[in-house]
């Protein structure tokens, strides 16, 4: 009987670890999901951020599979030939025979086949009926069936235990897909999702509690110089400016300089996502900053992409304008510095009345003349295909929130996930989110939420819920949270109405820090980078394949179960130094001028504070990572 190899997550202090201990060379990693190489929403990002610490683990035998998009191919995909005999003839005879084989070799190896979603599932539950040697994963980043009755105004989480899943699912016209989705979470050798909340509701909808969960992680940007990622905010969010001077022309009646910029992005799912509280919400803080005069623009970006037939013309004028502005400064600037020049050249002050003539006269009036509009600045960038049933532009036009000068909250929808190609704002979304302040993603459905994680290793605070996974997990791991800029909404003990006071009350809050203190904020929130990164978090992925090795393979593998003290997990504590609240935060420099707010020193201020709290948060974070979800998930899947 050959020697069983041990797989146990109590040694997971590092990744180095398993390399010693378990050898992998004769196993293959199969992960198939429709988002391999293909943008959707969040999956695409756990696979593309996840592969570079699983093919280090992996190596050549760790293989994507995904749908064959011929525009994804040519733009990210590097076509090779396979280097490994047996995938070679494996895919020969696919091409030869339109695609009728898994795996089939003389000596197979041990192969692990990770399906990710009901779309791959299919491929999973074939596997089993046809009783091929190899180890099953599924992982559900949602359920089908929760998404959909949320998505439809159902008090989900107070009646999860009551659904008659068969009816919902028949009533919702997704059988089939249910039906495919659960047969292939009982299927696998393990069963995962990706946060405790979806755990549980997995339980309820699919009839299977998930053996582990593999929360979603991302590839932490590690700067040189501590401060770039605060410069790297100050440049993107110039480029944002220059956006606003644009978009707002003619009605640049607002000071640029005390204005955030706010933004909710992912998928258009209008309540799942949380859009309506947060477009509520922004009314009622458009109240309270006109009631209490404050100074303060708000601009609350909606990134989600729906049905458009391209920018719309208004939007398009408005950046040709701005540029046509520049154009002109630098035009008038120009002959401005050569008469200046001239007069330099022969000995001579030059006289200041007669630097600019009538001809730049004339030029900038005809530039200023093409800044008159007579129409408020547009809500949306693009012609809507569903303009008069949008939910987004139909909340606007019941909030009247238009973009007016009166109003202090500026509202624009840009229905298409950015990119640095676009002629209207070309950049993409990791260089929008930094030129931001705040995320806001106030979730009612979000098994995870990937867009609160991205900003928070950005630097950037955001305001996510405790329905969503991310929310959940940073309220487990960190003591005050807010302290660090990560606002959890309560939405789950809570009716809407007070939920959307209580965003309210964030955002006014938000609203009345000033720069010092959002640089502060800043600085707390990217402390918790390594929280979310895939070096800590890809453990559980690795706790997930050695434990469907062991099932499948019994004889070659075991899985140990845990150590049961290793229950305890790790929480960021308080942050040493003073809270960035308005009325508590005190200017430590002592330079410093309450009128001035100068930046520049406070951000370094706020060093001996950041140090201050690194020796706090170093000290339980250098401890081995525990597993907190194998404490509830033991070798047989068992689960509390
Ligand atoms: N995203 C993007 N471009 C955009 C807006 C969003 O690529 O302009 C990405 C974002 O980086 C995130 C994903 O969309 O990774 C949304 O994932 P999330 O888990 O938040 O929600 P999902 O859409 O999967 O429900
Ligand atoms: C960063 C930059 C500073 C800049 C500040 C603006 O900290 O390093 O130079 O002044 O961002 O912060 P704000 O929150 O006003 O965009
Ligand atoms: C799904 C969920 C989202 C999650 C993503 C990645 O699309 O809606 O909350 O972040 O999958 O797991």
């Amino acid at each position: 009987m050959p020697l069983a190899r041990s797989l146990s997550v109590t040694s997971l202090s590092g990744l180095e670890e398993w390399d010693e201990e378990f050898d992998l060379e004769d196993a293959v990693l199969f992960e198939i999901a429709w988002e391999v190489a293909n943008k959707v929403g969040g999956i695409y990002t756990v696979i593309q951020t996840k592969a570079r610490l699983t093919a280090e683990e992996w190596g050549e035998n760790y293989f994507l599979v995904g749908p064959y998009v011929e525009s994804n191919v040519r733009t990210q995909v590097e076509l090779i030939e396979p280097t490994n005999p047996v995938l070679k003839r494996t895919i020969d005879k696919m091409n030869a025979s339109g695609c009728k084989y898994v795996a089939q070799s003389e000596e197979p190896p041990h192969v692990v086949a990770h399906f990710h979603e009901w779309l791959a599932g299919l491929g999973l539950v074939l596997c089993r009926h046809r009783q091929l040697p190899v180890a099953t994963i599924f992982t559900t980043h949602a359920t089908l069936l929760g998404r959909y009755l949320c998505a439809g105004n159902v008090d989900f989480y107070n009646n999860l235990a009551e659904f008659n899943v068969d009816k919902e699912a028949g009533d919702r016209q997704i059988y089939h897909r249910y039906c495919l989705e659960r047969a292939a979470a009982h299927c696998a050798h393990v069963f995962t999702t990706v946060s405790q909340i979806t755990a549980i509701e997995a339980e309820h909808l699919l009839k299977r509690k998930p053996d582990v969960v593999t929360p979603n992680g991302l590839n932490v940007k590690k700067f040189s110089a501590v401060h770039e990622f605060q410069n790297l905010h100050a440049q993107s969010k110039n480029r944002i400016q220059e956006f606003v001077r644009g978009h707002f022309y003619g009605h640049l009646d607002f000071n640029l300089d005390k204005c955030l910029f706010l933004f909710i992005a992912g998928r258009y799912e209008f309540s799942n996502k949380g859009a309506d509280l947060f477009l509520e919400a922004l009314a009622r803080l458009n109240y309270l900053l006109r009631v209490n005069h404050s100074d303060v623009t708000v601009i609350a970006f909606f990134i989600m992409p729906a049905r458009t037939n391209n920018f719309n013309v208004e939007t398009l004028k408005g950046q040709a304008v701005r540029k046509q502005l520049w154009d002109t400064a630098q035009t008038v600037k120009e002959r401005f510095g050569k008469k200046l020049y001239e007069s330099l050249l022969v000995g001579q002050l030059p006289d200041v009345s007669k630097m600019l003539d009538k001809e730049d006269f004339t030029i900038m009036k005809r530039a200023i003349f093409a800044t008159q509009r007579q129409c408020q600045p547009p809500i949306c960038t693009h012609n809507m295909l569903e303009d008069s049933s949008d939910p987004i532009l139909n909340c606007v036009r019941r909030i009247g929130l238009f973009n007016s000068s009166a109003d202090r909250v500026k509202i624009i929808f840009h229905p298409e996930f950015l990119s640095s190609t676009s002629p209207l704002l070309p950049m993409d979304y990791e260089e929008f989110v930094r030129g931001c302040h705040l995320g806001v993603f106030p979730s009612y459905y979000e098994p995870w939420g990937y867009t609160p994680a991205e900003c928070t290793v950005m630097g950037i605070p955001s305001i996510s819920t405790n329905l969503s996974g991310f929310g959940c997990f940073m309220e487990e791991h960190i003591a005050d949270p807010t302290a660090y800029g990560i606002y959890i909404l309560d939405r789950r003990f809570r009716g809407v109405d007070e939920s959307c006071n209580q965003l309210t009350s964030f955002l006014f809050q938000f609203c009345k820090q000033s720069r010092r203190q959002r640089i502060i904020q800043r600085n707390r929130t990217e402390r918790l980078s390594d929280l979310l990164d895939w070096r800590y978090l890809g453990r559980y992925y690795i706790s997930a394949r050695h434990m469907a090795l062991a099932k499948a393979f019994p004889d070659t593998y075991l899985y140990e179960p845990h150590d049961p003290t290793s229950t305890t997990g790790f929480r960021y504590p308080r942050p040493a130094s003073v809270p960035p609240s308005p009325a508590l935060s005190r200017h430590s420099s002592p330079r410093h001028s309450e009128a001035e707010d100068n930046d520049e020193d406070e951000r370094y201020d706020e060093d001996l504070e950041a140090e201050k709290d690194r020796v706090n948060i170093r000290q339980p974070y250098s401890m081995p990572f525990k597993n907190k979800l194998s404490t509830a998930n033991g070798a047989n899947g068992s689960s509390d």
